[in-house]
C-alpha cells in the first residue's frame, strides 16, 4: 500500500494549486456542475478526456470503455447518454476513439483474450461490415487504424439512432452528435466529420465520413 502515499500527496498538492489558482473553485464546482459537452471515449490510460481537450472539471461529463463502444442495450452507457442529454442539457457528444487502439487490434486480430472477446466482437461486426475496405490496405498497423476510423463513426451513428437522442431532436433540443480520433503519437485531435445535428443528418454524415477515409 506504500507506493498509493503518493496519489494522496498527488491530490493534495493538486486541490493546493487549485485553491490557490481560485479559493472559490471546489465551492462552486460542489453546488453545480454545467458541462456542455458529453465524451464517450476509450478506457485507455493515454486518453484523458479533460487533459486532451483542455477542460478543467465540471465542463466534460465523461464516459469511458474499452474501444469507445456505444452499444444499443448497454444499460450504463445509455443511462450517461440520457442523464447527459435531458438532465445536463449537454449541447455535444464526442464519440472519441484514438489511433493504435489495443481493443480494436484485438478485435481486428480475433485474439483471444476472455470475457473481453464478446464486448470487442461489436468491433468485429464493423470490421465485417466494411470489409471491402480493408482489401487494398498493406500493412496491419493500418489496417488497425482504418478500424479505429470506422469504429468512431458507427458508434457515433449508434448515439444519433438511441431512443435518447432521437426523442431530443424530435423536442427541439440543440444537440450535435460528433466522431472525433486521437493520435497518441502527437496527441492531436481530428474530426472525422461525422457530425450530425439533426435526424436528417445522419444518414450523409456517416457516408461522407466513411468516404472521406483512404482506401489503401
Ligand atoms: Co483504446
Amino acid at each position: 500500500m506504500e507506493e498509493l502515499k503518493d496519489l494522496f500527496a498527488n491530490n493534495r498538492r493538486w486541490a493546493g494549486q487549485m485553491k490557490a489558482r481560485d479559493p472559490q473553485f471546489f465551492e462552486r464546482l460542489s453546488a453545480q456542475q454545467n458541462p456542455k459537452y458529453l465524451w464517450i471515449g476509450c478506457a485507455d490510460s493515454r486518453v484523458p478526456a479533460n487533459e486532451i481537450i483542455g477542460l478543467l472539471p465540471g465542463e466534460v461529463f465523461v464516459h469511458r470503455n474499452v474501444a469507445n463502444v456505444v452499444v444499443h442495450a448497454d444499460l450504463n452507457c445509455l443511462s450517461v447518454v440520457q442523464y447527459a442529454v435531458d438532465v445536463l442539457k449537454v449541447e455535444h457528444i464526442i464519440v472519441c476513439g484514438h489511433y493504435g487502439c489495443g481493443g480494436v487490434a484485438a478485435a481486428l486480430d480475433n485474439r483471444r483474450l476472455g470475457l473481453i472477446d464478446n464486448w470487442l466482437r461489436h468491433v468485429q461486426d464493423i470490421h465485417k461490415k466494411h470489409g471491402a475496405r480493408f482489401e487494398c490496405i498493406d500493412s496491419h498497423d493500418k489496417s488497425v487504424d482504418r478500424l479505429c476510423e470506422l469504429n468512431v463513426i458507427e458508434q457515433a451513428l449508434n448515439v444519433c439512432q438511441t431512443t435518447v437522442v432521437q426523442d431530443a431532436w424530435a423536442r427541439g433540443h440543440t444537440l450535435s452528435v460528433h466522431g472525433w480520433i486521437y493520435r497518441l503519437q502527437d496527441g492531436e485531435l481530428r474530426d472525422l466529420g461525422a457530425s450530425a445535428s439533426s435526424p436528417a443528418d445522419v444518414e450523409n454524415a456517416i457516408q461522407r465520413a466513411c468516404e472521406r477515409l483512404p482506401t489503401n
